[in-house]
């Protein structure tokens, strides 16, 4: 999809991953919205960008139902999502309180299922769209510390494949980000504080498997993607194997229900 004047918007953008792709979509044109918590570091990305700032706290369900309706009635129709708000909640699994899992879950799980959910009618009805879910090589890589989280993104990327099953025929394009750690940004200096997460993934590094991701280099693949209608974005390259294993047994389902009519009304 040509991103020029193109509405898009990007949760979790008051920093990081999210404040990256916002910058880079408006650089190509695109109109930007943008939604955290953090009503003066959302200001400032706005500022730089252009974008309607919206503060919401995404795990709350009141907000969470609303939140599409506020965006389009501030600043018009959705053309791309960018499902990127996450938080890793790093740690022993014992340590977690049950206030924190069921944010991770809420976050990092129910909150991209249902604004996919509420935007894909408009996007069919209006002839195009693209939602982009911010997964993880934790969806597919087993590491400790990260079980909360890890269920979450492989729940999001296998609900990305499913989704596409279900928008076969429909004009709604996907994109699922499998990626490593990014530098700089907060949640890698989270994960990597907990030393069991740390050691694995020095092991991994040590081994060739892994390696940092830079943000820009992050930054340009999501945006490409959206624009060469991309289903993957997956880094670092060299792990290409590891999380394309898990992808054959979705990709061998979607081959054999190839001729079977997926499509059902959306709304
Ligand atoms: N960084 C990595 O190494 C890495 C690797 C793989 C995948 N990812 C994924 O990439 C995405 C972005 O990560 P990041 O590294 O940019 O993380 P980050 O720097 O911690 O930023 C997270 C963003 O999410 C927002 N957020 C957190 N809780 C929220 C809530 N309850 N409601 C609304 N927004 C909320 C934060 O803003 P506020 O605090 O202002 O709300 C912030 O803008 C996440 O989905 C993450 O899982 C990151």
């Amino acid at each position: 999809m040509e991103l020029e004047g193109r509405h898009v918007l990007v949760t979790g953008a008051s920093r990081g991953i999210g404040a990256s792709i916002a910058e880079a979509m408006a650089a190509r044109g695109a109109r930007i919205t943008v939604v955290a918590r953090s009503g003066d570091a959302l200001a400032e990305v706005a500022a730089r960008t252009g974008a309607v700032a919206i503060t919401a706290d995404l795990t709350d369900p009141e907000v969470l139902e609303g939140l599409l309706a506020r965006v389009e009635a501030e600043a018009g129709p959705v053309d791309v999502l960018v499902n990127n708000a996450g938080v890793d909640s790093t740690g022993s699994l014992t340590a977690m309180t049950p206030d924190q899992v069921r944010r991770t879950i809420d976050l990092n799980l129910t909150a991209p299922v249902e604004l996919t959910r509420r935007v894909i009618p408009g996007m069919v009805e209006r002839g195009g769209g693209h939602i982009v879910n911010v997964s993880s090589l934790a969806g597919y890589g087993c590491l400790p510390g990260i079980g909360v989280y890890s269920a979450t993104k492989s729940g999001l990327t296998h609900f990305t494949a499913a989704l596409r099953a279900e928008l076969r025929g429909l004009p709604v394009r996907t994109t699922v980000v499998e990626v490593g750690i990014v530098q700089p940004t907060d949640m890698a200096a989270s994960g990597l504080a907990y030393p069991p997460f740390r050691d694995a993934w020095n092991r991994l590094k040590r081994l060739g498997i892994m390696r940092d991701v830079r943000l820009e280099q992050l930054t340009r693949a999501v945006v490409r993607a959206v624009e060469r209608d991309r289903r993957h974005v997956r880094l670092p390259r060299r792990a290409f194997t590891l999380s394309a294993l898990p992808e054959a047994s979705r990709r061998t389902t979607e081959w054999l229900l190839t001729g079977v009519a997926p499509r059902v009304p959306p709304g």
